[in-house]
């Protein structure tokens, strides 16, 4: 990565004037974002990390202690400017330098820019197990269940691209009380023939009919009870209806997966480890964690002074398991499966509990690798309503979005040579849905509103679609050439951008670390309002054909970044629009 190749340059200067090692000095060199007031420098290295790491000795004179390290530094052709800043010292590279070398990575690299970077073949590689969106059959697909899909899916491409063997896995809610309840409701008023017309719909409604039912006629409860112990016993004709519902529910899900640009490797389900949970039992039983109430629920008790004031019941009084249970064996079973590096769970942070709970259990039973098992908890989207009223089914959302989308395109005078464009709504309307998604902390709440996302100005996924796309049309209209003078790209616009693109390698890594997309996105729009405004002052059309071919070149790279920048967060570019 051409920020490697500065950082390195920088590094072996300091390493050669303080009689350390190059690698000392590599992650304490940061690219400096940029922004309206300050150009100049390009990376920034921190003293006073360095000071407080004891990689140097503090004299307690810190601004004295970088003045000092600054004028010791040698500038040379590469690194030609190095002055001291407060705690910090400045680093300014070549503007030629920089020019080609971003161009001629982008030129070597494509769909890999930046991906060979120091820092990010740094970190650590292995099988991450990706677990997300993880609907139950028959109930809502919700709003979160749609942040789960997106949130987890940007994890998977992440990991992914940079280098682990991940593995998708769906964890389907396909079992469970609920199930009993269902299953005896399409017993009393289900059909077969709308079950196969409209499966999502049908299953819904039944369930929304048996629960209001189940609510005044204790009868009904009952029957789902009874459905239900015959599930777990694995009674044939339970279990063939049960079986019939997972696989239509299934494909239904695969093709609204499909739009969204969603796929999995595994579909798992609570179903498949309801045995295991038992096995899960008996072995908590026998290392003593299984303690019985007087109820006659099976609980282990998680609290520091074994008094019961954090505790996880893992057993019904009936003997049946529970949502934990069988967790905890689908975990275990995952482990033995997979042998898994790390293992990451995506649900709202609601179910925060449950997963240290669930952490915790493993680790008191001995399987020390909990410790790599992680939750990335989300937070709350209000008021996501499609023109049907509250969203039931993930599909709803995606017709909404491209619906929309659609309109707003039509409107538009912009818009204009699309092959499909009902196809391009739709993705540019799945990107406006993941931008808003992606902004902010994972965490946070946020309030929905369709009118703001699918704006074409500002921090939104249309302008970012809409900037990748002229890029497209410009350079599918002039085409562009292996080789420019990059002397004629150092106007402040286009040094902007390279300097911009020397922080990609440390966005990634930053997103890597935390799991947030925040970085990424946040990135990308920058480059797109970069992009967007050296689009309109540096012309092609018009331009000596040398300064045409270098501008081409400039736009055809960061076309390149966002392409590949838009992929990792699971937003598929439009070339056209
Ligand atoms: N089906 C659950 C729900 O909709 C989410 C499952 C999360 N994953 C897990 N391993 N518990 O709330």
């Amino acid at each position: 990565h051409m920020a490697c190749f500065f950082r390195r340059r920088i590094a072996s200067k300091l390493s050669r004037c303080l009689g350390l090692p190059e690698d000392t000095f590599i992650s304490a060199l940061c690219a400096i974002p940029v922004s309206k007031k300050q150009q100049s420098p390009d990376f920034r290295l921190s003293v006073k990390a360095l000071l407080s790491k004891g990689i140097l000795p503090d004299n307690g004179d810190l601004e004295a202690q970088t003045k000092t390290l600054a004028n010791q530094l040698q500038q040379d052709d590469v690194v030609e400017e190095i002055f001291a800043g407060r705690g910090v010292i400045h680093f300014r590279v070549s503007r030629i330098q920089l020019v080609q070398k971003v161009l001629e990575q982008s030129r070597k690299e494509r769909d890999k820019f930046g991906m060979k970077s120091e820092l990010l073949k740094g970190l650590k590689k292995g099988t991450t197990v990706v677990e997300f969106s993880s609907p139950n059959i028959a109930k809502k697909f919700h709003a979160g269940h749609l942040r789960s899909t997106i949130i987890g899916n940007f994890i998977a491409n992440l990991k992914g691209s940079l280098g682990n063997n991940v593995i998708r896995m769906n964890y389907l809610g396909d079992w469970g009380m609920q199930f009993g309840l269902l299953a005896a409701g399409f017993q009393s008023f289900g059909c077969q023939e709308k079950l196969k017309m409209n499966p999502l719909q049908h299953l819904f409604d039944v369930y929304v009919q048996v629960n209001r039912e189940a609510e005044n006629d204790e009868a009904v409860e009952q029957a789902g009870r009874e459905f239900f112990r015959q599930l777990e016993q694995h009674e044939q004709h339970a279990m063939a209806l049960w079986r019939q519902f997972r696989e239509i529910t299934v494909s239904e899900y695969r093709k609204v997966y499909k739009r969204l640009g969603v796929h999995f490797d595994v579909y798992s389900g609570e179903s498949f480890h309801q045995k295991q949970a038992q096995e899960v039992v008996l072995r908590l039983q026998t290392q003593g964690l299984l303690k019985t109430t007087e109820k006659g629920t099976g609980v282990v008790d998680l609290s520091p002074s074994g008094d019961m004031s954090n505790y996880s019941t893992l057993l019904r009084s009936d003997g049946t398991s529970l949502y934990i249970t069988r967790d905890l064996a689908a975990a275990i079973n995952r482990k033995e499966i997979h042998n898994f590096d790390e293992m990451i769970y995506v649900t709202d942070k609601s179910q925060g509990n449950h997963f240290q709970q669930l952490f915790q259990i493993l680790l008191a039973m001995g399987h020390l690798w909990a410790e790599r098992c992680q939750h990335v908890p989300f937070g709350l989207v209000q008021g996501m309503k499609t023109r049907l009223g509250e969203v039931v089914f993930l599909e709803d959302v995606l017709d909404e979005a491209q619906a929309r989308m659609l309109r707003n395109m039509s409107q538009a005078k912009t818009t204009k040579e699309m092959d499909d464009p009902e196809d391009t709504a739709e993705k540019v309307g799945i990107s406006a849905l993941i931008i808003q998604d992606f902004k902010g902390p994972l965490v946070s709440d946020y309030k929905f509103d369709w009118d703001r996302i699918l704006q074409a100005q500002g921090d939104t996924g249309v302008f970012l679609q809409y900037t990748h796309a002229r890029l497209c049309s410009l350079i599918r209209l002039h085409g562009e050439e292996d080789t420019v003078n990059p002397s004629l790209l150092l106007d402040q616009r286009s040094v902007l951008i390279m300097q911009h693109l020397l922080r990609y390698d440390e966005v990634l890594y930053q997103s890597a670390c935390d799991l947030q997309p925040k970085h990424l996105v946040n990135f990308l729009m920058t480059l797109s309002h970069l992009a967007a405004s050296a689009h309109r002052h540096l012309p092609v059309k018009g331009s000596p054909q040398a300064v045409a071919q270098a501008r081409l070149q400039l736009f055809s790279c960061v076309c390149t970044v966002l392409a590949n920048g838009m992929r990792i967060l699971g937003i598929t570019p439009v070339e056209k629009m």
